[in-house]
C-alpha cells in the first residue's frame, strides 16, 4: 500500500468497527463483511477509514457507467422528485422512452419486454412464458449455469450447493456439458420449453460459449419447436463490446434476460422477447409491482444514453483487450489462463483464487471471484487506460510474490 492508495480519512462517516458491529446484529447469516464502502466515483470505491479502491467487480457487473455517474444521479432525482410510482397498467413517459431506446439496441425480431427487478424475477418470467408459448415443461440448460436463487431459476442453476438444499423444484432440467453440441443435440426433446444459456457464463467461471454451439442451439430450437432464451443477465448490455454478447456470433434468441447493469446499479429486470412469444401468454398472466416504475426506467434510459454518448461498448473491447494482454504479458507461471469477451473476464489460476483476491485488495483492487480458482474482472465500463494499467500493476505485483 502507498500513500497514494489512501485519501484522506473521512470523518463524517461512522467507524468500520462501529457500522459492522451493528450491521452483525441484524444480517441473515450468509455474508461476514469485513470492509464498508462509503462512497464511489467512477472505476473508484472509497472505505468508511478513507481508503481508496479500484473497483474490478462494480458490484458484480452492475456498476455500468460507474459510481457516481452525474447523468445517472441526475436522471434518478429528477425523476423522483416527478414520480416514482406509476404500475405497469398504466402509461408512462419514461417507461416509453426506456423501452425505445432498449430496442435500438435490440436485435428483431425480439420486438416485446416485460419489465421487473432483478436477473432471477425475468428468468423466472422467461420460464413462464416458455411454458405458456410451447405447452412444455423441459428446460435445458448448461453445467456450470447460474440463473438465480428463487425456485424456478435455482432449478437452472448448477451449482449442487446453492440448489440441493431446496429441493424438490419444480421445474424439469436437462443439464448439458456447456459448448458441447453433441450433447445438446441428444437433449432437446419433444417436451423442452426452452433452451436456456449465457453466452459468456459468468458464476460458473467466465466461459464464452463459441460462435457454433450458439448457432446449433437456435437451429436446435426451430428444428425440434423450442424457445431458445440466452441468459444476458451478468454479459449483456455493453460489457462485452457488444449491447448482446450473442452479437458475436450472430444469433437472435426467442427470449434475452437482462439485469445487473441496465439501470447502473438501481434494480431492474427486462424479458425482452419475440411477438410470437409475448402473445402467448394471456392478459394478466403475469406481472409486478415494482416493474417498469419510473424510477428505474430513468435510470436505465440514462445508462442507455450514457453508453451511446461515450462509446462505452468499444471502449469496453479496449479497456478488456488491454487487461487480458497486460495479464498475458506478465507470464505469471501462476496463470492458467485468461478468458473471457471485452471487460468481462476471468483470470484462471493454477491455485485457489481466494487468497490472491484477498491480496489484491490489500493493493487497493477489488475483486470477486467465479468458481474456486477464476478471478473475474467484470469493472465498470468507464473504467479507465490508467485505471487498467493500475490493476495490472497490483496483479504483477501479487502474483510474483
Ligand atoms: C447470468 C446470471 N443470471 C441471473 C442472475 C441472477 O440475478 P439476480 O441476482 O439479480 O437475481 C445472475 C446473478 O449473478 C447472473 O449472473
Amino acid at each position: 500500500m502507498n500513500d497514494a492508495t489512501f485519501a484522506a480519512a473521512a470523518p463524517e462517516f461512522p467507524s468500520t468497527a462501529d457500522v459492522l458491529a451493528r450491521a452483525a446484529a441484524h444480517a441473515p447469516g450468509l455474508w461476514s463483511p469485513d470492509v464498508v464502502f462509503v462512497r464511489g466515483e467512477g472505476a473508484r470505491l472509497f472505505d468508511a477509514d478513507g481508503r481508496r479502491y479500484l473497483d474490478g467487480m462494480a458490484g458484480i457487473a452492475v456498476a455500468s457507467v460507474g459510481h457516481g455517474n452525474a447523468r445517472l444521479a441526475d436522471a434518478i432525482a429528477a425523476q423522483a422528485r416527478r414520480l416514482i410510482v406509476c404500475p405497469q397498467n398504466l402509461g408512462n413517459d419514461v417507461r416509453t422512452a426506456f423501452v425505445d431506446k432498449l430496442f435500438e439496441h435490440l436485435p428483431a425480431p425480439l420486438s416485446r419486454v416485460f419489465l421487473a427487478n432483478s436477473g432471477a424475477e425475468v428468468n423466472e418470467a422467461a420460464l413462464k412464458w416458455s411454458r405458456v408459448a410451447t405447452g412444455r415443461r423441459r428446460v435445458v440448460a448448461a453445467k456450470r449455469g447460474f440463473a438465480g436463487r428463487t425456485l424456478g431459476a435455482l432449478a437452472m442453476t448448477w451449482e449442487v450447493k446453492y440448489r440441493e438444499p431446496f429441493e424438490p423444484l419444480s421445474v424439469p432440467v436437462d443439464f448439458v456439458r456447456y459448448d458441447d453440441l453433441d450433447e445438446l443435440d441428444a437433449a432437446v426433446g419433444d417436451d423442452t420449453a426452452m433452451i436456456w444459456l449465457e453466452p459468456v457464463q459468468g458464476e460458473g467461471g467466465v466461459h464464452p460459449a463459441s460462435a457454433a454451439y450458439l448457432r446449433r442451439a437456435r437451429e436446435l430450437a426451430d428444428e425440434r419447436g423450442a424457445l431458445l432464451a440466452f441468459d444476458e443477465i451478468q454479459c449483456g448490455v455493453g460489457r462485452t463490446g457488444r449491447f448482446l454478447a450473442s452479437e458475436h456470433a450472430g444469433v437472435v434468441p426467442d427470449l434475452v434476460t437482462l439485469a445487473k447493469g441496465l439501470a447502473g446499479g438501481v434494480p431492474i429486470g427486462a424479458l425482452a422477447m419475440t411477438d410470437a412469444v409475448a402473445a402467448a401468454m394471456p392478459a394478466g398472466g403475469h406481472g409486478t409491482t415494482f416493474g417498469g416504475n419510473p424510477l428505474a426506467a430513468a435510470a436505465g434510459l440514462a445508462v442507455l444514453e450514457e453508453i451511446e454518448a461515450r462509446d462505452l461498448m468499444a471502449h469496453a473491447e479496449r479497456m478488456g483487450r488491454r487487461f487480458r494482454e497486460g495479464i498475458e504479458a506478465l507470464g505469471s507461471p501462476r496463470v492458467r489462463e485468461v478468458r473471457g469477451l471485452g471487460l468481462m473476464l476471468g483470470v484462471e489460476l493454477k491455485e485457489k483464487a481466494a487468497p490472491v483476491i484477498a491480496a489484491l485488495r490489500d493493493e487497493g483492487l477489488l475483486l470477486i471471484n467465479a468458481g474456486a480458482s477464476v478471478i473475474r474482472f467484470v469493472p465498470p465500463l468507464v473504467i479507465g487506460e490508467d485505471e487498467v494499467d493500475e490493476a495490472l500493476a497490483a496483479f504483477g505485483r501479487v502474483l510474483r510474490r
